[in-house]
C-alpha cells in the first residue's frame, strides 16, 4: 500500500473545545509526515508509540490507524499524554469516535510517572510542542495558552524534552517533532548529534504566520 492510500483520522470525528488546541496546519503537517513515513514501520516494527501533548487526539488516532494498516499486523503499545485534563478527555473522545480502543491516555506533565517505566523503550515519540516564542512567564501558566506558549525562542518546553531522549528512546527509537524557524530546527538536529542522534527535516510548510518544519531524529 502506498503512503497516500493509508488512512488517518478524520476531522469530522475529532473533538476539541475552547480549552483544547484545535487541529491546525502544524497538526496536519505532522500527520502528513507520519503517513509518508509509516511504510518504514512495517520493517522497523515499533512496539511502543507515544504522543506527548495529544490535545484533540487527531495525531495519536492517526498514528494508531496507520499502525493498524501495517502487514503483518503489529501489536504495539500506544500511549497519549497531556497535562490538560480537558485535552485528555478530547483525545479519548476522538479515539472512541474512530473506534480505536488500543490507546492509553494519561494526564501528566511531560512523561510524569511514566518516565521510569518507559526508559529505553519508546520506539516512536510524537510531539507537537508549545513552540510559539513568548515571554517566559507565559509558559505553562495554565489554560489554553500552555498549548502554544513556548517562551524564549519557543524553546522552553522543547528544551526540557530533548535531554530526556537518550534515556527514553529505544535503540531503534525515533522522534517526530513540530518546530518553527524561531526554534532553530537545524540547530536542534546539530545539538542532538553528540548524543548519538541523526536527523533531517521530514517536511516543511509555510503557514499563515510561521514556517513549520518537522524534525525527525533517530539514533545513528
Ligand atoms: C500545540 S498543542 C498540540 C496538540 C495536538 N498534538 C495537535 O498536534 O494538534 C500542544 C499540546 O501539548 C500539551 N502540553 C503542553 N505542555 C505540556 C507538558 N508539560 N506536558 C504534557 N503536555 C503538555 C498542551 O496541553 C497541548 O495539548
Amino acid at each position: 500500500m502506498s503512503a497516500t492510500e493509508l488512512r488517518v483520522a478524520e476531522i469530522k470525528h475529532t473533538h476539541w473545545n475552547s480549552e483544547v488546541y484545535e487541529p491546525s496546519d502544524d497538526t496536519f503537517l505532522l500527520v502528513d509526515a507520519l503517513q509518508e513515513h509509516a511504510p518504514t514501520w512495517a520493517k522497523r516494527r515499533p512496539r511502543c508509540v507515544l504522543e506527548l501533548g495529544s490535545g484533540s487526539g487527531y495525531v495519536i488516532t492517526s498514528a494508531a490507524l496507520l499502525l493498524r494498516q501495517l502487514r503483518p499486523r503489529l501489536a504495539a503499545q500506544v500511549l497519549a499524554v497531556d497535562h490538560s485534563p480537558a485535552a485528555a478527555e478530547a483525545t479519548r473522545r476522538t479515539l472512541q469516535a474512530h473506534q480505536v480502543s488500543e490507546v492509553d491516555v494519561v494526564v501528566a506533565s511531560l512523561f510524569g510517572p511514566l518516565a521510569e517505566r518507559l526508559k529505553g523503550s519508546v520506539d516512536v515519540l510524537l510531539f507537537n510542542p508549545p513552540y510559539v516564542p513568548t515571554p517566559d512567564d507565559e509558559v505553562e501558566r495554565g489554560g489554553i495558552a500552555s498549548a502554544w506558549a513556548g517562551g524564549h525562542r519557543g524553546r522552553r518546553v522543547i528544551d526540557r524534552v530533548l535531554p530526556l531522549l537518550p534515556e527514553l528512546l529505544s535503540p531503534k527509537g525515533e522522534l517526530f517533532m513540530v518546530t518553527v524557524t524561531e526554534n532553530d530546527p537545524k540547530g536542534i538536529i546539530a545539538e542532538m548529534q553528540p548524543h548519538g542522534f541523526q536527523g533531517r527535516i521530514a517536511a516543511s510548510r509555510q503557514a499563515d504566520e510561521e514556517t513549520l518544519s518537522i524534525v525527525h531524529l533517530w539514533r545513528g
